[in-house]
């Protein structure tokens, strides 16, 4: 069958189902949707009809047709006038669901009506419509049972955070992210714009911030030693945005129904700024290079006079460039040891009668919120802004929990939850070595579609309090643009549910069943995305006496059939469809992958079945000791191109080889790597454990069934130093008693910088003729 027709089947299977009638697959769910009887058809010769001179009706109905083109759907001719039926019609008018974002769509026999107040509501509806034809059907026919669909936003904030500090992404990805996030009728974009590792935004009056500020040489040997031919010196990382690029995107996303929230970050995160212009800061030493270390610096801004006039003409320029009815102001991390280290900044304490240093950032964050309430525009900022005498215009981003959005309510104000590890993007989606790099907690896509974003302590009077919210993408693990988007979607589509649905409309199962239609749609759409929640994942015990694996598929939902060969075929919605366990001989090629109604949902695992893959684990498939700080850290080199990535607990280096069956293993081969250790984490780091080395540059350790049994295997590092990127060493003998055992690998090393790290790890068996010897 040809692939659209297999688009086709999916979607008319779904449309069709009586069970589903009522269920249009659509993204965010719908708030009311009534089947009616009778069906209408679309093709290549309806036309979608633009009452005149309606700008915004217009740039709907172009979106709409756009969309449908781009998704190989069929093509709408777009026309202005009066309709003469059987036609899809935009048309302004008050709706039942009485908001500034909502719609109505009326799916007849006769013709397709899409019916808002507003510019928002009508392209909300051309965006649900969108979603009601199947993409695939170029040059043919859909048919759209009749329907009415009465919908509007739960939240009025459905948002991302993008950090383009920590990274920095062009302005032609961020305007096709501004698309991404409009299909899915999310309308905030708070961004990050701010940050101790750059500027990036462009102040006229301060040069500097972005001169120097937006630059900085990324932590690691491999960057110091990538020479700038021009300068001589290490390569700098970085960019900015202009003025005239943010007056761009802000415009672009406007007519997106997207609002640009900016965050100028303080009174710490600020270091960029202070290499810019050092008289804000008040370090007795202060940083002269734009840093590169990720977590937490001890410097806040200075308090001098001086410096409140700075921020005040930053955020001038920031409300000028910035149309937003709010500014984000930061506020979170602030390590006051500095203020308490000044004598001008005690001076100053002393002169506004704060006795006390943590009287100090209230003092900070209330003056600036005083500054932007002044100038008719309302500061957000992190749950540490929540301080007696904030005032009641200011509204807090709850990321401890929702605790600061509950306190915030309590005293009356306003709320956006984001609440940190559920809504934080960075986090990885599985613990599959096949993901983008990440902080290494999982949170899965079912994690996140669990949210309630209604607190339920919150009483009818505070549950206004609560906006919405916002799903962040702090960017210090994600350098690239395509790891961005794929960190991004489809957890969009689920902060898009949580913040437009009702709850009695929003399930797991029904989101799955949508999720096909839209993840179709992202490949159309080529947005790159993950499609965890559907791949193949094995898990097998292995008997390498009569060498045979017992096999379980699955993934992480139980979405879908999974079908597999072992035959190296690539397997289709034909192959023999996994039931239960698989008992396979090895050697033998294992592929699978999910399917539903015929179509491919996921990538296709492809696994070697053999006695060295049993022997054999990457980073990501060993145990961590700890759960400390437990990265999935991507390599520092090479400079260019794919740089392997490290599962790690950086503050305790250690992982654990589970269940390994030593019978007649004799050597282990291992792969490390080294990165930077660029965590500013505090007095921590001193408690991070430090083997002694044996030999001069260290060795990696493996010991037998804890990290305190007998030493099997030294192999020294010196090899690997001659690399930045990774290293397999020399194999080592590695004998240890038969059996199945636990391995505890670490390494030597005399510092911490840098620091070592396992890629992967492969036991080997004595060679065929003397294991035959043996029996
Ligand atoms: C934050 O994660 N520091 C807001």
């Amino acid at each position: 069958m040809q692939r659209t027709l297999l688009l086709l089947s999916l979607f008319f299977a779904a449309m069709n189902s009586p069970a589903r009638a009522d269920v249009p697959l659509v993204i965010p769910n719908p708030a009311s949707v009534v089947a009616r009887s009778g069906v209408f058809v679309v093709n290549d010769r309806t036309r979608l009809v633009i009452p005149p001179h309606d700008a915004g009706a217009r740039r709907a109905a172009i979106f709409l047709s756009d969309l449908l083109d781009r998704t190989g759907a069929v093509h709408l001719k777009r026309s202005f006038g009066s309709p003469h039926g059987m036609e899809i019609e935009l048309q302004r008018g008050l709706v039942p669901t009485n908001g500034t974002e909502s719609y109505q769509l009326e799916v007849l026999a006769s013709r397709i009506l899409i019916r808002a107040p507003t510019d928002a509501g009508l392209l909300y509806g051309a965006l649900t419509l969108w979603q009601l034809i199947p993409p695939g059907t170029a040059g043919q026919s859909a048919t759209l049972p009749a329907i009415l669909i009465d919908d509007g936003p739960r939240f009025r904030w459905r948002g991302l955070m993008l950090d383009s500090a920590r990274h920095f992404q062009s302005p032609a990805y961020i305007r096709q992210f501004i698309d991404w996030m409009a299909l899915h009728k999310l309308n905030m974009l708070h961004w990050h714009l701010t940050d101790d590792q750059a500027w990036r935004l462009q102040i006229k009056r301060y040069p500097r911030l972005t001169d120097v500020g937006a630059w900085r040489v990324p932590a690691g040997a491999a960057a110091a030693k990538d020479l700038d031919l021009s300068t001589g010196r290490p390569r700098q990382y970085g960019g900015f945005y202009t003025q005239q690029e943010v007056r761009q995107l802000v415009a672009y996303a406007a007519q997106r129904n997207i609002t640009i929230v900016p965050e100028i970050e303080m009174p710490g995160h600020a270091v960029a700024a202070f290499v810019a212009y050092p008289e804000l800061g008040c370090a007795a030493t202060p940083h002269r290079e734009v840093p590169s270390d990720w977590g937490i610096y001890s410097d806040p801004f200075n308090l001098d006079e001086s410096t409140f006039r700075f921020l005040e003409n930053v955020l001038t320029e920031v409300m000028q460039l910035f149309p937003s009815p709010y500014i984000h102001i930061g506020g979170d991390e602030v390590q006051t040891g500095q203020w308490v280290a000044s004598a001008e900044v005690q001076a100053r304490a002393r002169a506004l009668n704060l006795q006390d240093p943590q009287q100090l950032q209230p003092y900070f964050m209330q003056r600036i919120s005083r500054f932007l309430l002044a100038h008719g525009r309302r500061p957000i900022g992190w749950d540490e802004m929540l301080q007696p005498g904030l005032p009641a215009g200011a509204i807090i981003t709850s990321w401890h929990g929702i605790s600061g959005g509950v306190a915030a309510a309590e005293q009356g104000n306003d709320s956006i939850l984001s609440p940190w590890p559920t809504l934080y993007f960075d986090n990885r989606q599985s613990d599959s070595p096949l993901e983008p790099p990440g902080r290494g907690q999982v949170i899965t896509l079912q994690d996140l579609y669990s949210f309630e974003p209604m607190p339920a302590q919150l009483g009818t009077q505070q549950q206004p309090h609560i906006l919405g919210i916002q799903g962040d993408i702090w960017t210090e693990h994600i350098r690239t643009e395509a790891q961005l988007s794929e960190m991004t979607f489809p957890r969009a589509a689920v902060v898009a549910e949580l913040g437009w649905s009702n709850p009695e409309r929003r399930d797991w199962n029904g989101f799955l069943d949508r999720l096909v239609g839209l993840q179709l749609r992202y490949r159309a759409l080529g947005i790159p995305h993950s499609e965890s929640v559907f791949a193949v994942r094995t898990s097998a015990t292995y008997d390498l006496r009569v060498e045979t694996a017992q096999i379980q598929l699955a993934n992480q939902s139980g979405y879908g059939e999974i079908h597999y060969t072992l035959d190296g075929a690539i397997p289709t919605a034909a192959s023999p469809l996994y039931v239960t366990p698989l008992s396979v001989p090895m050697p033998a090629q294992l592929q699978a992958a999910t399917f539903a109604h015929d179509v491919q949902l996921s990538p296709t695992l492809q696994q070697q079945v053999s006695v060295d893959h049993a022997l054999h684990r990457v980073s990501q498939e060993l145990k961590l000791c700890t759960q400390k700080i437990p990265l999935s850290l991507e390599d520092d080199a090479p400079v260019d191109g794919p740089r392997a990535v490290f599962l790690i607990d950086i503050e305790n280096p250690c992982w654990i080889f589970e269940h390994a069956d030593l019978d007649y293993v004799d050597t282990a081969r291992v792969a490390v790597g080294q990165v930077p250790f660029n965590f500013q984490i505090g007095a921590d780091r001193d408690k991070i454990p430090l083997l002694p080395p044996q030999t001069h540059d260290g060795e990696m350790q493996i010991r037998l069934d804890s990290c305190e049994g007998p030493l099997l295997a030294s192999l020294p590092l010196t090899p690997a130093l001659q690399s930045d990127a990774v290293t397999e060493l020399p194999p080592a003998p590695l004998r240890g008693p038969a059996g199945i055992h636990d391995l505890c690998l670490r390494f030597t090393q005399a510092s911490l910088d840098p620091m070592w790290a396992i890629d992967w790890i492969q036991l080997l068996r004595q060679t065929l003729p003397a294991l035959q010897g043996t029996h």
